[in-house]
């Protein structure tokens, strides 16, 4: 079955098609980031009327690319929460729309559980027979611009809440930290590329513990930064066009303390779980030094890690597609009364 993918959760306006929850067909990414790139975040105003200009036609796109029309599809699946409210609402109104015209079933797509199934979307599981290979029970990290979960998954669609974070998102540790280096927006990607030539030792930046939790804290993290940076300024993107060897160590040294503790948290919940897989998801998942040292930790202890590819790990409407695949497997369509959420949690927290 052919899904129909909507998402409009934040700054990207995407729309896909996949086929059986694992086939990406068409992944069109309307990005915003330039639109919002000079006021250093997302202005939710500006992204809900972009997304009303773009919805359209990226979802005609999205059907033209992957050589089919609305009567080759057989669900829609749409994100409607969490995220900005104003955004959200273009997406699920467009699906809502078409679902009544063309009279096909409509999912509610709940944002992190779209990131999850990005990995459905990943080889080797992708190509297996609808995503088989991967096992339950297993341990996601969810980490985004605006989440830093982990979740422990017992089957399609149950969620159990192992930690979340107390206050920053690891996606907006990077960004604010990014910011105050003086780079652009988002920060990941480039804080990911500079730290390749950087030294992840060269400045001590803190690892937060939250008591005995597995629970994240990134606040203290970011204003270490914030004063190293104070003492000592970096002079890149204050008008110099080659990177120093400072910023590049800067850089490394802040990527750094946010792996370990991801790492490191990943791992004592794989323990305390029992699980043997792994999985990450969202945004920061993208993130080079992330991907390779979970994979290497897996390797060590014997856990089996998939990552998606970086154009996975963003927003994108691929994964909306494939969750919604799994949603209508067990019978939980949406009405046209479908509301959408700013915040709702993924599970109950264990
Ligand atoms: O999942 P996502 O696309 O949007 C939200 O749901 O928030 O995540 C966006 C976040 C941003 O904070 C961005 O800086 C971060 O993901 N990000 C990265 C990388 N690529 C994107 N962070 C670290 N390294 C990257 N390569
Ligand atoms: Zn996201």
């Amino acid at each position: 079955m052919k899904v129909l993918g909507i998402e409009t959760s934040c700054d990207e306006t995407s729309a896909a098609v996949v086929e059986d929850g694992t086939r990406i067909l068409s992944n069109i990414i309307a990005s915003q980031v330039d639109l919002h790139g000079k006021f250093g975040g997302v202005v939710p105003e500006v992204a809900s009327r972009r997304h009303v200009e773009l919805i359209l036609p990226t979802i005609q796109e999205a059907l033209d690319e992957a050589g089919c029309t609305l009567a080759d599809i057989g669900c829609i699946g749409a994100i409607n929460r969490p995220g900005l409210i104003g955004a959200l609402i273009v997406g699920a109104a467009a699906a809502k729309t078409i679902a009544y015209g063309a009279d096909l079933p409509l999912v509610g797509v709940h944002h992190l559980e779209a990131h999850i199934y990005a990995n459905f979307l990943t080889p080797p599981w992708a190509s297996s027979d609808e995503g088989r290979m991967i096992e339950f029970p297993l341990v996601c990290l969810i980490v985004s611009g605006g989440h830093s979960d982990l979740v422990l998954m017992t089957g399609h669609g149950q969620y159990s809440i192992l930690a979340r974070t107390r206050d920053d998102a690891a996606g907006e540790a990077f960004d604010k930290c990014a910011r105050a280096m003086g780079l652009g927006y988002p920060g990941g990607p480039i804080i990911d590329r500079l730290a390749r030539d950087g030294n992840p030792n060269a400045i001590a930046f803190p690892r937060a513990k939250v008591g005995d939790t597995l629970d994240f804290s990134f606040s203290g993290l970011k204003t270490a930064v914030i004063r190293y940076v104070q003492a000592h300024p970096p002079d890149v993107g204050r008008g110099h066009d080659v990177p120093t060897q400072h910023l590049a160590d800067l850089a490394a040294s802040f990527q750094q303390a946010v792996v370990d503790v991801l790492v490191d948290h990943t791992f004592r919940a794989v323990e305390q779980t029992g699980v043997k897989q792994v999985l990450l998801a969202g945004g920061v998942a993208a993130n080079s030094a992330l991907q390779a040292a979970v994979k290497a930790r897996g390797a060590e202890l014997g856990i089996a890690v998939n990552a998606p590819p970086p154009v996975l790990c963003t927003d994108n409407a691929a994964m909306a597609a494939s969750a919604a695949y799994f949603a209508y497997g067990r019978g939980e369509t949406a009405g046209l009364d479908m509301d959408c959420y700013a915040s709702e949690p993924l599970g109950k927290r264990l």
